[in-house]
């Protein structure tokens, strides 16, 4: 299984986001195994998905509570584009209930994408500016 391959340019420079981050694709990576695993019970495999949406959610809300008790200026334009990843693993999800397979493949495709860029821009420039949101 491939699932997100965690590279050198995911790395923001700040210790502890990276950190975190790496957490959260280490923990992404544990749960497409598993539905790898049970490729058998459809139910289960949309069960974990649903777990990563869940994990993947709180991590972004966290964030954007941050953001906002701060007052940062970028609030709107990071939060969509945590909606837009969001969105992509519900789409996921809707294909997988729809008869697709290849959960994984899908997963290491659009999202590791998605990671890269996200960390690169805007997380770096969030935690850059708001010293201690970290
Ligand atoms: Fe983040
Ligand atoms: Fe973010």
């Amino acid at each position: 299984m491939s699932g997100i391959k965690w590279r050198a340019e995911f790395e923001i420079g700040i210790p502890d986001v990276d950190h975190e981050h790496r957490e959260l694709v280490d923990w992404i990576n544990q749960a497409l195994l598993a539905s790898a695993d049970a490729t058998q019970d459809r139910d289960v495999v949309l069960d974990l998905l649903g777990e990563i949406h869940t994990k993947v959610s709180a991590h972004f809300a966290l964030e954007e509570r941050v953001m906002r008790e701060r007052g940062y200026d970028q609030l709107r334009e990071h939060k969509q584009d945590h909606e837009l990843l969001l969105d992509d693993i519900r789409d996921i999800m809707d294909e997988y209930e729809a008869g697709s397979d290849s959960v994984e493949e899908r997963f290491s495709e659009r999202i590791s994408e998605w990671f890269g860029l996200h960390f690169r821009t805007h997380d770096a420039r969030f935690h850059r500016h708001l010293p201690g949101s970290h």
